[in-house]
């Protein structure tokens, strides 16, 4: 075994460390039903997959310090896609090619055996090039032959120096597919014009691997670095998944630091080109959504995790867990479907295995009212609305509330305090006929519509701090359900 790869493996298993996950579990912000890093920090999903009935996921971890640094690939496993098995540390950054961080990549199945492709990031200290900003990004193949629990690391198919001269050392995030009968991997991509872009390499064996040119991009609105792309076909439309870095904000889309989104086009076969005949559009409205990954599972769905988080730029957002000795989360996984050219995002059906404790009710809201047998502060709640007034307020773990306006067409999402820092996020809706909320300690994940639009925020209220209420006019129905403990 590589010498730093045993120096790594032990680090992690020390007994500091196991002390460390002690403290970290008693933290009553710990999430239920999420997954987490269990300790330190996380940040996106990579290597998403589905084999021999197995859901596979990776997530870019950093186990000694909670606010990140070095990135390896974490990872947990399961049968149903909510109660998640911890394999602990799958890939090390321990060879020349990825010495300072196993970064985020995807895998692809072939011939039994899943394939890995992912950046690895090796920082030149000392060079201030701000556009190379002194790093190389190699893209790295890996293979498991025993179903994703061990995998060898097998070459740099394409080292850094072999991207076109015209982008930036800024390339990475691998992600695959296969059209006829070649392979296709995207990469995200900064020009040194800084201009986002995907662009896209060519296999047929997946080992060797030629530039085929630009996949997508660039677009003058859309910022300076696109990061994890991520491209499939769903219910007859291509699509295209990224993460752009350097959005303007424009009325209420895109108030993040960084933005998730999709965009609906046409894919040429020919030139293996996307042209997107949509705008962008972002795919969660709330204050923790980044870096979604997709795959198709083995009954044909496409599901997509993200991380429930965000890269630390926004001065203004804290997450108070740092203290506590980690940071970050998963969202729950989610179906994509697309109805009337829109993405929707449904949450699993596999999660009404959770649910216990079933409240049912018909309410007629007039002002403002408690109902104190929904408190609490794991749950799914189910609000269907059938008559509303004109403003219809649902106020969830005392200090978050959840608004529509008939008069101005908007829906908003607030947090006080608990918020630490998330304000408001707000949408255009004509119409509000379902709230979905899944609330887990210090999460929130509300579904709009059917999963026509979502947020997902962190959120951190005080011990006991579990009351719902609703206040303004209307008839709604309402379901909740106890979510019970998968961690
Ligand atoms: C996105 C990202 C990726 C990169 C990884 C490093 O959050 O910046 O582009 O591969 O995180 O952790």
């Amino acid at each position: 075994m590589n010498p730093l790869h045993q120096e790594l493996k032990q680090v992690y298993h020390s007994d500091q460390i196991e002390a460390k996950k002690k403290t970290v579990n008693q933290d009553p912000w710990r999430l239920t039903y999420h997954v987490m890093p269990p300790i330190g920090w996380l940040n996106d999903p990579n290597g998403v997959c589905h084999f021999n009935g197995r859901y596979h996921l990776y997530y870019q971890y950093s186990p000694h310090d909670a606010v990140g640094g070095m990135k390896y690939w974490g990872h947990k496993s399961s049968t149903d896609l909510v109660h998640f098995e911890d394999h602990g540390i799958k890939l090390y950054p321990d060879e020349p090619y990825d010495l300072h961080g196993v970064y985020s990549g995807s895998a692809y199945i072939k011939d039994d055996m899943i394939h890995y492709f992912y950046t690895g990031n090796v920082k030149h200290l000392g060079d201030h090039d701000y556009v190379s900003s002194g790093r190389e990004q190699n893209t790295i193949h890996a293979i498991s032959t025993d179903g994703g629990f061990t995998i060898e690391k097998q070459a740099c198919v394409i080292g850094a120096d072999e991207y076109p001269k015209e982008f930036s050392n800024h390339i990475r995030d691998p992600k695959l597919f296969k059209l006829n009968s070649h392979y296709y991997m995207i990469l995200g991509a900064r020009d040194r014009e800084d201009k986002g872009q995907v662009i896209v390499y060519r296999s047929s064996d997946l080992f060797n691997w030629t530039y085929q040119g630009v996949f997508a991009g660039p677009s003058p609105d859309l910022g300076y670095m696109w990061e994890c792309p991520d491209y499939f076909t769903l219910d007859g439309h291509d699509v295209l998944l990224m993460s752009p870095q350097g959005v303007e904000a424009k009325g209420h889309e895109f108030q993040n630091v960084y933005q998730s989104g999709y965009m609906i086009g046409h894919l040429d076969p020919e030139n293996i080109t996307f042209t997107p005949e949509k705008d962008f559009k972002e795919l969660d409205r709330g204050f923790d959504f980044y870096a979604p990954q997709t795959f198709e599972d083995e009954s044909g769905r496409r599901i997509m995790w993200a991380w429930m988080g965000l890269p630390p730029d926004d001065d203004n957002i804290q997450n108070p867990t740092i203290e506590r000795g980690w940071q970050h989360a998963m969202t729950m996984p989610r179906e994509l479907k697309i109805i009337d050219e829109k993405l929707y995002q449904l949450p699993l059906e596999e999660y009404k295995v959770l649910r216990q404790d079933e409240k049912e009710m018909n309410l007629t809201i007039s002002g403002h009212q408690e109902v104190k047998e929904l408190n609490g502060e794991v749950y799914e709640l189910q609000i269907d609305v059938h008559r509303c007034g004109d403003e219809l307020s649902i106020h969830l773990r005392q200090d978050t509330t959840i608004s529509f306006s008939k008069k101005s067409g908007k829906l908003s999402l607030n947090h006080g305090k608990s918020g630490y820092g998330r304000d408001e996020r707000i949408i255009e809706l004509d119409e509000l006929k379902q709230v979905r909320v899944f609330s887990d300690m210090s999460s929130l994940e509300v579904f709009i519509n059917g999963g026509e639009y979502v947020f997902s925020t962190r959120v951190y209220p005080e011990p006991g701090q579990d009351q719902i209420s609703f206040s303004g006019e209307g008839c709604i129905h309402v379901s909740k359900w106890v979510l019970a403990s998968t961690n």
